[in-house]
């Protein structure tokens, strides 16, 4: 690969659900010996937890399936979209605050549902597990390592 491919994840605070794709698809591009050539980050539509740790409880579940989540919440912004290759958001309320952020739409082929890339689940969205229960964040985890399998063919197809 020559060059380094851009990946950014998007939920709405950034500490659940963006977080744990960002963990999830770290892990997995080191795993494949391709940590040099992917650049993995994410972001918030919201800045209410700039700043802060990932929840605790979406930690704990990562950690329990040999993820570390140990980034620092922060907020989208619009240059975001120019500089990231892909940017994928867990829900359509995250994708219609991305794009807002792109009132010209220049970016919109590069802005995308998480889910389009899981196939062994049905779910177009990533339910925001903030204010549920346990199971919440472990549906978040199974369709997160669903897609980052597909992301990783993605980002290992050879590109012009
Ligand atoms: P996330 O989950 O978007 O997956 O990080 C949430 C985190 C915090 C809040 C909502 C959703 N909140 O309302 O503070």
């Amino acid at each position: 690969m020559s060059s380094e491919f851009r990946l950014l994840f998007v939920c709405l605070g950034n500490i659940c659900r963006s977080p744990a794709a960002e963990g999830v698809m770290r892990h997995f591009v080191e795993e494949n010996g391709l940590a040099s050539s992917v650049h993995i980050d994410s972001a918030g539509t919201a800045g209410w937890h700039t700043g802060k740790r990932a929840d605790e409880r979406m930690r704990a579940a990562a950690l329990a399936r040999g993820y570390d989540l140990a980034s620092r919440a922060r907020q989208l912004k619009a240059e975001d979209l120019l500089s990231f290759d892909l940017v994928l958001v867990m829900d359509e309320e995250n994708l219609r605050d991305a794009r807002a952020l792109d009132p010209q739409s220049l970016y919109t082929e590069k802005v995308k549902l998480f889910c389009d890339f899981c196939t062994d689940h049905s779910e177009r969205q990533v339910p925001d597990p903030y204010y549920g229960g346990e199971e919440g964040f472990e549906k978040v985890l199974d369709l997160l390592e669903d897609g980052c399998r597909n992301l990783i063919t993605f980002v290992k197809r050879p590109r012009v």
